[in-house]
């Protein structure tokens, strides 16, 4: 098999769960654009429609399927349907996620709360579902979770998002650790800072545009520069990649200020 081909992800069932917006509704469209059948899965069904068209204008397979990833019933619903749609999940991207920025002392329980079940709860409630049908089916897979650099440092106004990305880099590396000889590889990634509408409104403020400047690149990174690494971690070309997180940040996680 020749390099690139090996980053081929035909006949793979791939669910990216907050595929309606972002990073997801990018990373969606790069894995059917890959030859993978999509399952874009998120709670807003119109934003997903609209994702799901993307793809087939370009030549994909995708479906649209609904998913609150704090619903455990929800989420048994979601692989059933994934499942008549297309084939069992081989690739799940753990991408849904909300940050609720406040300072600790003025954070309520509620926020913590939602941060926690959504970023945290979230991913492993949907790794669990799907390496249950994976080891069942006996068959391999590739578990790919966004992090962020936030789950790797420190940022002041971040107490619950830092803690809820710092829980799913340690939980990446111990279900590598316990999932890896049945096949099923789990990573993570650690983007910087990309404008999405979780940011949107900061990055065109002057605080937002001073942190992009401050940066080691000297700006946020743009949606298809996580194509790549997810590519890697999802793909047979990552075969022997397990239990990492790979920041992909411009070197903003490497700089002592
Ligand atoms: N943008 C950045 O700078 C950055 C940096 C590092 C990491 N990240 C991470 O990247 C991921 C994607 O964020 P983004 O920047 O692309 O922001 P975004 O555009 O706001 O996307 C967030 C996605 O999460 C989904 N979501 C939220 N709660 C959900 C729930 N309960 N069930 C199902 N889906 C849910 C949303 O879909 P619905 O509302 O339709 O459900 C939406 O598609 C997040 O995990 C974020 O923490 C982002």
């Amino acid at each position: 098999m020749l390099p690139l081909e090996r980053f081929r992800l035909d006949g793979r069932t791939a669910l990216v769960t907050g595929a309606s917006s972002g990073i997801g509704a990018a990373l969606a469209l790069a894995l059917a654009q890959s030859g993978a059948t999509v399952i874009a899965a998120a709670r807003r069904i119109d934003r997903l429609q609209a994702v799901v068209t993307d793809i087939v204008a370009a030549g994909g397979q995708a479906h649209a399927v609904e998913l609150d990833v704090t619903d455990s019933e929800s989420i048994r619903a979601a692989f059933d349907r994934a499942e008549q749609l297309a084939d069992t999940v081989s690739i799940l991207i753990n991408n849904a996620g909300v940050a609720e920025p406040s300072r600790f002392m003025s954070t309520d329980a509620a926020s913590r709360d939602k941060v926690m079940a959504t970023n945290f709860e979230g991913v492993w409630d949907l790794t669990q579902e799907a390496a249950r049908r994976l080891l069942a089916a006996k068959r391999p897979g590739s578990i790919v979770n966004i992090a962020s650099i936030l789950g790797l440092g420190a940022g002041v106004g971040y107490a619950s998002y830092a803690a809820s990305k710092a829980a799913v880099i340690q939980l990446t590396r111990v279900l590598a650790l316990e999932l890896g000889r049945s096949g099923i590889r789990v990573n993570s990634i650690a983007p910087g800072w990309c404008v999405t509408e979780m940011n949107d409104e900061f990055f065109a403020s002057d605080a937002g545009k001073a942190l992009a400047n401050r940066s080691p690149s000297g700006r946020t990174g743009e949606l298809h520069e996580l194509v790549g690494p997810v590519l890697l971690l999802a793909s047979d070309a990552g075969s022997y990649i397990n239990g990492v997180v790979l920041p992909v940040d411009g070197a903003h996680t490497v700089a002592l200020v």
